[in-house]
């Protein structure tokens, strides 16, 4: 305890600040080694700014307000950044790697990238401005996600003092907004490009497909994972890695951690630093490598493989009536033997959707489209092609819902994917339209009614909007505890309530 008189400033002791770095450490994965003395000053001001009195009363206050502790987190790492700032690597974006997109894509291909830790969303809107200076405007999204709700609201106003501008290469965000009272504000041109979200790179689930943390082009992660663990720096970096389509970039800052021992990127050095690619899988793989299993991208472990990512040339859905190769013939002599060969047989040959399941865990996605191919009629197969396609391109993927959904009328989790997909291509009324044929399918899918709210949110229906996120907040408050939520990609039901709650309240904010 710290005890003082009435009037007199407070100030926590030494021991005390000790322990609530300690334990905000242990919440978050953040490493405050070389940076104690700078982390004991921000708590210590926030605790006499917030009249908390004590370090223990700071720390009862933020176990039981999330948002707080979340902003106290961003001022730790220090929510810092500005327009084009290391303007060399955003020359690179604009340059190489956007040669780069339009040889490997196909040319209608929907550009995603992601400003993971993005602050107060400078970087978010500087790759907007690369991209429609890069006449992409119509097809490129950009997603700014950060744990520091303070620092996204501002992100999502948009406005700035000059200190965000500064610098040379501060200059040139200029033309994308305009300014009065020495306040910048981006042009409303680049608005329908950007997102905020939140994310806790430490602590969520991505990919997921909640999250439209699948299948990006790009992602900057810079300044960032300066702060983390080393535990955390390989979480982070392998989930990274799957966020990844194939030949899709993830750049980080000067001073970041390198990321090579974590995922297997291939490495491009360019005068900027380096460049984090992943590489295509390989065509070859033996079909007894690997026994991971999962159905879900967000468990896929990195794949080794080199190679180029070509989107399969196949028919999008094939209702050729194809046959399931022929089941291999035993020659055994007695009964006895050809009871055991047929059990070998079992035991080898390996259902489609597992084997499916497996290579998207791998990351294999061209060979899912290949293994699931021929079988259209399971369910199964059509959403693992789906979650591969999603990895390759999102419109293919979208267009492949759309036909699967014509064969499989009543699986909810189709009609949701759809929905997600058409939310990333900018179709909102049609995204609306699936996501009510999920729910209506399954009432209970708490990421149907999230992702209904969305479309319409984002069509200006807010009454519709904020049903929908109140029925995503009531149904994943009450859903059992540990008990894994569907098509959530691994997500648990209170960080879904949490989103739904935060679209509501900024729903109100905009009213
Ligand atoms: C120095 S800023 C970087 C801003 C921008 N990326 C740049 O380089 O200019 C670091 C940001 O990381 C955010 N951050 C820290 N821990 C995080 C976490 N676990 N998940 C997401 N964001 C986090 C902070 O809130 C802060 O806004």
């Amino acid at each position: 305890m710290n005890p003082s008189r009435p009037g007199e400033e407070t100030r926590p002791l030494a021991g005390e600040t000790d322990s609530l770095i300690d334990w905000i450490s242990q919440q978050t994965g953040l490493s405050f080694r070389s940076q104690r003395d700078s982390a004991a000053e921000i708590i210590n001001r926030h605790i006499q700014r917030s009249n908390f009195g004590s370090a223990a009363t700071c720390r009862q206050k933020l176990e039981s307000n999330q948002a707080a502790f979340d902003d106290l987190v961003g001022e730790l790492t220090i929510g810092e950044t500005y327009f084009y700032r290391d303007e060399k690597q955003f020359e690179l974006i604009a340059g190489e790697f956007l040669d780069v997109m339009q040889a490997s894509r196909p040319d209608d291909h929907r550009l995603r990238a992601w400003s993971a830790g993005c602050a107060s969303g400078e970087e978010a809107w500087t790759l907007a401005s690369v991209f429609t200076n890069a006449q992409l405007g119509d097809r490129a999204d950009v997603l700014g996600t950060d744990i520091s709700q303070s620092s996204l609201t501002r992100a999502r106003a948009g406005e700035y003092g000059s200190w965000s501008l500064r610098g040379s290469a501060g200059e040139k965000m200029r033309r994308w907004g305009t300014e009065s009272d020495r306040r910048f504000t981006v042009a409303d041109r680049l608005r329908p490009l950007v997102t905020f979200e939140y994310l806790n790179l430490a602590a969520d689930q991505y990919p997921s497909f909640t999250s439209k943390t699948v299948g990006l082009d790009l992602i900057l992660c810079r300044n960032v994972m300066i702060y983390f663990d080393r535990a955390t720096i390989q979480s982070v970096a392998e989930k990274l890695f799957q966020c990844l389509s194939p030949g899709g970039w993830l750049i980080t800052g000067a001073s970041d951690p390198p990321l090579a021992d974590y995922a297997p990127f291939k490495l491009l050095m360019r005068d900027c630093g380096q460049v984090y690619v992943r590489p295509a899988p390989c065509k070859a793989e033996s079909p007894q490598s690997g026994t991971r299993s999962s159905a879900g991208i967000h468990n896929a472990s990195p794949n080794k493989g080199g190679g180029e990512a070509t989107v399969s040339g196949q028919p999008i859905l094939d209702r050729q009536n194809r046959q399931r190769p022929p089941i291999q013939k035993t020659h055994g002599r007695g009964q006895q033997s050809r009871h055991v060969a047929q059990q070998r047989a079992t035991v080898q040959i390996e259902p489609a959707h597992e084997r499916a399941s497996r290579l998207l865990s791998q990351g294999n996605y061209q060979q899912v489209l290949d293994e699931t191919d021929k079988h259209f009629d399971d369910i199964r197969c059509c959403l693992l092609r789906v979650r591969a396609l999603a990895n390759l391109d999102t419109e293919q993927a979208a267009d492949f819902c759309s036909e699967a959904t014509t064969k499989h009328q009543v699986s909810a989790e189709l009609h949701y994917l759809h929905a997600i997909l058409l939310t990333e291509l900018a179709l909102y009324s049609e995204a609306a339209t699936a996501a009510r044929s999920a729910v209506f399918l399954d009432q209970n899918l708490i990421v149907g009614h999230l992702a209904l709210g969305s479309a319409l949110e984002r069509l200006g229906k807010t009454a519709g909007a904020r049903r929908s996120f109140r029925n995503a907040r009531r149904l994943s408050e009450n859903w059992p505890e540990n008990q894994p939520v569907p098509c959530s990609d691994g997500e648990s039901a209170s960080r879904l309530a949490e989103s739904a709650a935060r679209h509501l309240a900024l729903l109100e904010a905009n009213n």
